[in-house]
């Protein structure tokens, strides 16, 4: 009876969860004022989750897909060009403006030094989108920036824009002016339909979108002097991107001494990341690196496994051992070979 009890404790425990997973549907804009090749003056990529799903650029100048799952039809393809091409146009005023704001004058001649150009250089970034919480609440969020740092955003309540920068005022008062209708169709945007397209995707994406891949973990070890150690904790392969690596030293967090590697696309549909830390070479019994994951039932905890000295010189044995018998095979034969010529 026990037994079962422990059985059926464990059925419902195991399978992870991944049904009430929070999902999101994020819009990308970028307009650059300089192009160089590789960075179109626009592009706009879409996100279901971690996964990008279509892309447009001032290249290609036509939506394409990026995921296998987004099996739509061509006129699908056109409407999304078609908003794309006109967001895009838009873009490049709000840039143009931007930059006059901050007194930033646009010059298109040729002659000007490299050096110049570079410090014109500035770029525009937008983001939009919608979040559906595991618990079924929705977020919507719509963000301007400008140069990296944050411009303007949106706030669906009170219904008006938050300027993040001084400039954004003016940039706030023309909107609000010209455009006050587009406040209300943004927030109905965000609020209804972007939830209905998340949905629609989240159905199409099915199984590719919802899954779970655990990360594949492993610990590497560099000696970068003669008193001190690399420790590099490897997570690999896992999905979604979200992931927590932690080092501790002594079971104490070490959160301001790791330095971390940005979570990044594996190029089959994963994530890895790695976290490392600097320990003295002698020490590294006392630091663990702790891994949690949507896929793990548990936390996984690496530690250093120093190969203890006594394997290496057993495998230097063996090789010599291996090397022996052939070398002295190999001449064992051509002793036999020339006896045979002899006779
Ligand atoms: C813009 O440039 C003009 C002339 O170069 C200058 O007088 C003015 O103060 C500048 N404005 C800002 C906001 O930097
Ligand atoms: C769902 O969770 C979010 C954040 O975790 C919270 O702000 C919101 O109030 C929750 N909604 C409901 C209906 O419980
Ligand atoms: C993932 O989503 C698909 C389609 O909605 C569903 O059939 C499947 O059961 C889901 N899988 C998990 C593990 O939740």
């Amino acid at each position: 009876m026990l037994f079962l009890l422990i059985l059926l404790f464990s059925f419902l425990r195991f399978p992870v969860e991944t049904g009430a997973r929070s999902h999101s549907l994020q819009y990308f804009y970028s307009a650059v004022s300089e192009p160089v090749p590789g960075v179109p003056a626009f592009s706009a990529f879409g996100y279901v989750d971690d996964q990008r799903f279509i892309h447009y650029d001032s290249v290609g100048m036509k939506a394409k897909s990026h995921a296998l799952w987004l099996k739509e039809g061509p006129s699908y393809f056109d409407d999304e060009t078609k908003i794309f091409t006109s967001r895009m146009k838009l873009f490049h005023l709000n840039l143009r403006n931007l930059q006059q704001y901050y007194n930033q004058t646009i010059t298109h001649s040729l002659n000007k030094a490299l050096k110049q150009k570079q410090a014109d250089a500035h770029t525009l970034q937008f983001t939009y989108g919608c979040e559906l919480l595991d618990n079924g609440s929705t977020i919507g969020y719509w963000r301007y920036g400008y140069d990296g740092d944050d411009y303007l955003n949106l706030d669906m309540n009170l219904l008006q824009y938050i300027p993040l920068s001084p400039m954004a005022h003016y940039t706030k008062q023309k909107w609000e002016h010209n455009r006050k209708d587009f406040i209300e169709r943004d927030k109905i945007y965000l609020e209804k339909e972007c939830i209905l397209w998340l949905r629609r995707y989240l159905e199409c994406g099915g199984e590719s979108l919802n899954r779970t891949d655990p990360p594949k973990t492993h610990m590497t070890h560099r000696s970068i002097s003669s008193h001190g150690v690399i420790l590099k904790c490897w997570a690999l392969g896992f999905y979604p991107a979200e992931i927590t690596l932690i080092w501790q030293r002594d079971g104490e967090d070490l959160t301001q001494d790791t330095e971390f590697a940005e979570t990044r696309p594996g190029g089959d549909e994963t994530f890895q990341k790695w976290a490392a830390v600097v320990v003295p070479s002698g020490e590294e019994q006392r630091y663990t690196c702790h891994v949690q994951h949507e896929g793990l039932p548990e936390p996984i905890i690496l530690r250093v496994e120093i190969p203890p000295p006594f394997t290496s010189s057993i495998l230097n044995i063996i090789i010599g051992l291996v090397l022996f018998v052939v070398i002295g095979v190999v001449l064992i034969g051509i002793m036999v070979r020339r006896k045979k010529y002899l006779v």
